[in-house]
């Protein structure tokens, strides 16, 4: 057995760390390749007939050399083809399970078999290298690159493949994922999402059985309105919080997807994602290359707090549009107008912006369109210019006084979108999603536009282009897209089968227009809520709107879940009237993100004004820690009547803890103390309530200290009660 440095040479001039990463062994006529991070080891195998299977995928051994024995260690049962845990399962060869990639060659057949031709490594830093592996077909001119971006200390993996081929004509692909991954564990554990408008983010878990299990999205744009790419798979044991292997993966994109989730009969888990192949086989032409978006996982062995804090490292510095950055605190008119408003009323929510104390004004829905006015949602999208009506002076007038009351100023816009009662839809009704010779069919009244088509591209790049162009100092847009897409026709597409593909190139293409001229204006991602956030769509938004339900005791829940897979800092979480809660809870639940308000501030009580004020006061204090601290969830709100959640600072001498009553049973309250996590045990620490409402006392006493050992193990008692359903607590370490 010897340890190859030829192809991955430069890996060993690198630190300890980068060392590790890669290692290439030929025993025989094998040839392992093995991908290593922080924890876990990926490793595939050439076997001699050079089919790339996957071998591992689990802890990482001491001994790298110790990868090539593990699948002797291993009697399931027999193996007829050699090719079960293949890397990227073909169709129509020898394998007989789902296919990670179906196509139709140039000649009709169907068939396609991937042999491994070589592989290289690129080190794009020390923690981040990207390692491709050539396939290709013996029979046809034809090749598939696997690649997996691997994030070292994160433990995470984004993986994609380009397929390519030089047949005379086109091929035809009729499934193309971007990654197959093959699990071995003593069983499997699904955690899936679904949900609808206002309920977005429900999980369910499930053991896996036999056969498949599909996770799709077949809506075209906002995606996750039913379903989201989301998903983790727990082995040998449904993971918790702590403890347990669990993998948490979604598919980064915004448009259709499917995730074929197949316990094989040997026992093995194969999860194969990627675009959703629904009406979308793809004509490839020769030499055109096909990418696939990146399937992105993170493998944990100490349970899904570990695998999301994981996740958090990695989407901050790696992804989301300025992660390890700033975000602006905002009241939003929606819930206080509507599409009711004018320039006066507008004048004065600019005034309340300043004496609530947030950073910015937003302006939603109902400024535009003027042959048909948007007074409300049946009319008016896609009419970009400002209602005289109401903004006689336009856009102009209320950024100028949004400066003179010292706030900023933001816009909602649905650029995506036309209301049938529209000019738009009047003068390009060719520039519509709908079906020739069928009846429309709306969503929330409206229809999507046709982004496959170029001009469309420059019509929405000029929505937001042109409110930039004519008030530079607009510091912030709200992207909405409430319509899925009924009716999948485009008039000027060519084939129609790559409509939902072409739909995401057209929309992403707008999307890095905006960002090449406009970097860092903070946009918020909204699709009538959470129906389209993932991680292809972060890498142009700062943050995105969980959903419209937002009632504080159904955040509770939502924000948890969401809170495995995004980050607190991506999480838009507005004060509204939703719900039957005292303006404290409502304010602290929006606390655990970013901080919004759309409520009237006119109307607000003194004392409920006053606690807002200092509210944001402090929230200024501790957003740095809820933003880029680490998160521990403390009690599940699924499991008993308390939720608690932590953010603590990387060196482990500042946190907040977020304590609620979810349940107002009699005599419901925090029996038990509750347990910190990821402190410093040797480090001594104090606890202080914040957000205490003006006119009642705390009953928490600030002058004792703990150890953090004692936090840990014995925890402390928030005190939550019927008269005390939300607490927030500070804690400090004391010298
Ligand atoms: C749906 C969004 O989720 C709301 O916040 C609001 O912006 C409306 N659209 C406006 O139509």
């Amino acid at each position: 057995m010897k340890l190859q440095s030829v192809l991955c040479g430069d890996l060993f001039k690198g630190p300890a760390i980068a060392l590790m990463l890669f290692t290439t062994q030929v025993h025989a006529q094998n040839v392992n390749i093995s991908i290593e991070t922080k924890s876990n080891a990926l490793v595939l195998q050439a076997d001699d007939k050079k089919n790339l299977n996957t071998i591992y995928f689990g802890k990482k051994l001491a001994s790298p050399a110790e990868y090539e024995l593990i699948p002797s260690q291993f009697k399931q049962s027999s193996e007829y083809t050699s090719v079960l845990n293949s890397a990227y399962t073909a169709s129509g060869s020898k394998s007989l399970l789902e296919p990670a990639i179906t196509v139709t060659h140039a000649d009709g057949n169907n068939s396609l078999d991937l042999r491994y031709v070589s592989h290289s490594v690129k080190k794009e830093n020390d923690d981040v290298s990207v390692l491709s592996i050539v396939l290709k077909d013996p029979v046809y001119d034809f090749q598939v690159i696997l690649n997996y971006k691997s994030y070292f200390k994160d433990d995470v993996i984004e993986q994609w493949s380009v397929i390519k081929h030089k047949e005379k004509k086109n091929v035809i692909l009729q499934k193309y994922a971007s990654a197959n991954l093959y699990l071995k564990a003593g069983g499997f554990w699904l955690n899936q999402y679904h949900g609808d408008w206002a309920k977005e983010m429900q999980p369910e878990e499930s053991k896996i059985t036999h056969g498949i299990k599909t996770l799709d999205s077949k809506l075209g744009t906002r995606a996750n309105l039913f379903q989201p790419s989301v998903f983790m798979v727990s082995m040998d044991k449904p993971a918790t919080e702590d403890e347990g292997t669990v993998l948490l993966a979604a598919l980064e994109y915004s448009g259709n997807f499917k995730t074929d989730i197949e316990l094989d009969y040997l026992n093995n888990l194969k999860i194969i994602s990627g675009i959703n192949n629904y009406a979308s086989p793809y004509s490839l032409k020769p030499n055109e290359e096909f990418t696939t978006p990146a399937f992105l996982y993170t493998l944990s062995n100490s349970g899904k707090g570990d695998a999301s804090r994981n996740l958090h490292n990695w989407a901050r510095k790696y992804r989301v549009l300025d992660g390890s950055g700033n975000r602006l605190t905002l009241l939003n008119n929606w819930e206080a107008t509507y599409f009711d408003f004018n320039e006066p009323k507008l004048f004065d929510l600019l005034k309340d912006t300043k004496k609530l104390g947030v950073d910015l004004f937003l302006l939603d829905d109902g400024w535009f369109a003027n042959k048909y006015p948007r007074n409300g949602d049946v009319a008016g999208l896609g009419d970009w210019e400002e209602n005289k009506t109401k903004l006689p002076n336009g856009v102009a007038s209320l950024v100028k006084e949004a400066k003179n009351n010292e706030v900023k100023f933001g816009i909602w816009i649905e650029p995506e979108m036309v209301n049938p009662k529209s000019q738009l839809y009047e003068k390009h009704p060719d520039w519509v999603v709908k079906q020739p010779n069928r009846e429309e069919y709306y969503f929330r009244n409206q229809l999507v536009l046709d982004l496959t088509n170029p001009k469309v591209q420059d019509f929405v790049y000029g929505v937001v282009n042109d409110l930039f162009t004519k008030n530079p100092e607009l510091a912030y847009i709200k992207w909405d897209c409430n319509a899925v897409i009924y009716n999948a026709y485009s008039a000027t597409l060519g084939n129609q089968n790559h409509f939902y593909i072409e739909y995401m190139r057209g929309l992403y293409k707008v999307l890095e227009r905006i960002r090449t001229k406009y970097p860092t204006v903070p946009m918020m991602l909204c699709s009538g809520g959470g129906g389209r956030v993932d991680y292809a769509a972060l890498k142009y938004f700062t943050e995105f709107w969980p959903s419209d339900n937002t009632d504080p005791l159904e955040r509770i829940f939502m924000q948890w879940e969401y809170s495995y897979f995004y980050p607190a800092i991506t999480s838009s979480n507005h004060v509204t009237d939703w719900g039957k809660q005292p303006i404290k809870f409502r304010t602290d639940v929006a606390m655990m993100g970013k901080l919004g308000f759309d409520i009237v501030v006119s109307h607000l009580k003194d004392n409920d004004l006053k606690y807002c004020q200092d509210a944001i006061k402090t929230y200024n204090t501790i957003k740095p820690i809820i933003w880029h601290g680490d998160q521990y969830r403390l009690a599940n709100p699924r499991e008993g009547s308390i939720a608690a959640m932590l953010y603590l600072n990387a060196n482990k001498t500042s946190g907040v803890i977020f304590n609620y009553l979810v349940n107002n049973r009699y005599d419901e309250s925090s029996k038990m103390p509750i347990r910190l996590k990821g402190l410093d045990g040797a480090k001594k620490y104090a606890l202080k309530e914040l957000n205490v409402y003006p006119g009642t006392t705390s009953t928490i006493d600030s002058a004792k200290s703990y150890t953090g050992d004692f936090l840990m193990k014995i925890g402390f008692n928030p005190n939550i009660n019927s008269s005390r359903t939300s607490v927030v607590l500070q804690i400090e370490e004391i010298k």
